[in-house]
């Protein structure tokens, strides 16, 4: 596996993959990888001859009060277990790499990208889709692979993708998860034990509120039931617990189409978030 850390290098690369045939998988990560990751990276090498990993910390999807400075950095070992996974490439460019002096475009997808996460973190969602049309335009893949665990960002990162006419295939994977339940997410590296166990309510929450809402139960009365269930569990500011369209992400009051339940809540000062398909009796 080649590390490489500009575009001329990266671009030089897979000059010389596209020369050996085959297609090319890109999977965009931020690093301190673990087991959804690698779900990714297997998927990707399910699907095309060479995959590539891209990982940059990027600090235009963190507002100034989050944890860009904290987010967790290890490289050298993400980097091991990239190349036991039988990755081609690893994209680790600098921040002056990705945002020379003088860059000013953003991309913004309205719509989608406006209610749950993108109300609660403004501007975040500008932050990845305009890194995430960059690291397509960088490596122009055949396929990108993303986490459904963030449904949201596959939502956006799905309609950018279609809307800019990039023929990229976008391929969302299912979350990966903990034997108690929690989704792998490298922000519960942040979590004291505690806290950890704490966050079991999180699944929780979603399963128990999926089963009532495909059981019949009344929405509002289910949703006002998850959220008790999380504040008794310690997480403070829940910002959504909601069911939403599974594609537009607009909120539903019936669950009478295709719908998914999201969550974000703190515990402690982690901000965690996840979602659940509900399925029709
Ligand atoms: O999901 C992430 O890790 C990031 O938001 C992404 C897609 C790599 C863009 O920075």
């Amino acid at each position: 596996m080649q590390i490489v850390r500009t575009v001329a290098e990266l671009r030089e690369r897979l000059a010389g993959l596209r020369a050996d045939g085959g297609q090319v998988a890109l999977v965009p990560t931020m690093g301190a990888l673990h087991a959804g990751h690698l779900a990714l990276v297997t998927e990707a090498k399910a699907r095309a001859a060479h995959v590539v990993v891209s990982i940059f910390v990027n600090p235009t999807q963190f507002a100034p009060h989050e944890d860009f400075d904290a987010y967790p950095r290890r490289e050298a070992a993400d980097a091991r277990l990239l190349e036991a996974a039988g990755v081609a490439v690893l994209w680790a460019p600098t921040v002056a790499e990705m945002y020379p002096q003088g860059f000013a475009t953003n991309i913004s997808v309205s719509g989608v990208s406006e209610g749950l996460d993108g109300a609660a973190r403004p501007g975040h969602f500008d932050g990845v889709a305009t890194v995430v049309a960059k690291l397509f335009a960088q490596v122009r893949p055949d396929f990108a692979l993303f986490g459904e665990k963030d449904y949201q960002q596959l939502a956006v990162i799905r309609r950018m993708a279609a809307d800019l006419d990039t023929g990229i295939e976008i391929v969302g994977v299912p979350t990966q998860r903990d034997d108690d339940g929690l989704a792998l997410s490298s922000r519960n590296a942040y979590l004291s034990d505690e806290e950890r166990l704490a966050a079991r309510a999180l699944p929780r929450a979603l399963g128990e509120a999926a089963a009532a809402l495909t059981a019949g139960a009344d929405v509002a009365e289910t949703l006002a039931a998850g959220r008790r269930r999380l504040a008794e569990a310690g997480f403070d500011p829940i910002d959504y617990f909601a069911l939403c369209d599974a594609a537009a992400l607009a909120p539903l009051d019936r669950f009478d189409r295709p719908a998914r339940l999201l969550v974000a809540a703190r515990i402690g000062r982690t901000r965690l978030i996840d979602n659940l398909e509900v399925s029709v009796a």
